[in-house]
């Protein structure tokens, strides 16, 4: 299985329509051109893993402010699952972001007490034990996703978590970070304040103190479900 970065068009083509389509539904994946946009102009990276001439599996990143980067999508094809690919796509990622400076790395993930999962898109209890052995950790905020292409619905329920940490951002002994950062990197991800709904504006608000407190990811149940929120 070698890893690539990828600049070509069509193998970026490839890898959305062959690794990410089937591993997303609709309402969370972003568009083609969102995908081949941000590559051309150098905010989004692609990697993926190939078998052969065959892509198995990828990561994609994209920047969202100076420093500040989200894990958008990483995915392994369910018959190549379980045999170390996503890990070695991760710690691809995870160099990637201590090389370029880059002090943060989140992520979007799907609580396990809020969306059952499937075979296709994968069970939310086996990618936090994932992400657990990785090291990431929780931020405690009432996360919910943004809608991920036009049309398409904010998703709530969801768990933000950071995968980097320069230690520079940590606060209070390890246990916070610095709330100025996450609440810009939550400023990137959701656009225009103005048009916030209840939980979008709960969000921002969470967000909005010196620091932000960081949750082993095994504690993930004890992070206030945005999906209790009146929408
Ligand atoms: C999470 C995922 C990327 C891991 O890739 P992988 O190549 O299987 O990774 P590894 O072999 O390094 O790690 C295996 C671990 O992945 C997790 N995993 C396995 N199958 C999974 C599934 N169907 N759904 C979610 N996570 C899964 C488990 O924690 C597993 O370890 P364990 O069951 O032995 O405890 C992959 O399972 C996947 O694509 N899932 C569906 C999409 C997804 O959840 N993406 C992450 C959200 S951005």
């Amino acid at each position: 299985m070698k890893l690539q970065s990828l600049t070509d068009a069509a193998a970026v083509s490839r890898v959305y329509d062959d690794v990410l389509v089937p591993s997303f539904p609709m309402s969370e994946l972003v568009t083609r051109d969102w995908v081949l946009d941000g590559v051309g102009d150098g905010t989004v990276t692609v990697v993926a893993a190939y078998e052969g001439e065959i892509p198995m599996a990828a990561a994609v990143t994209e920047v969202l402010s100076p420093g500040v980067m989200l894990l958008s999508y990483l995915a392994t094809l369910p018959a190549s699952r379980g045999s170390g690919i996503g890990s070695r796509l991760l710690d691809r990622v995870r160099q990637q972001v201590r090389r370029t400076g880059v002090g943060l790395l989140l992520a979007e993930v799907e609580r396990p007490d809020c969306h059952a999962g499937s075979a296709e898109h994968g069970d939310p209890t086996a990618r936090l034990r994932f992400y657990a052995r990785q090291g990431a950790v929780v931020l405690d905020l009432p996360y919910v996703q943004p809608p991920a292409r036009p049309g398409a619905e904010p998703v709530p329920g969801m768990l933000l978590l950071a995968l980097e940490i320069a230690p520079s951002l940590l606060r209070d002994a390890g246990g916070s970070i610095d709330g100025a950062v996450v609440a810009r990197a939550l400023d990137a991800i959701m656009g225009e304040e103005r048009d916030d709904g209840p939980r979008e504006a709960a969000l921002r608000a969470a967000a909005r103190r010196p620091a932000v407190p960081l949750r082993h990811t095994e504690e993930w149940a004890a992070v206030e479900d945005s999906s209790a929120a009146p929408e």
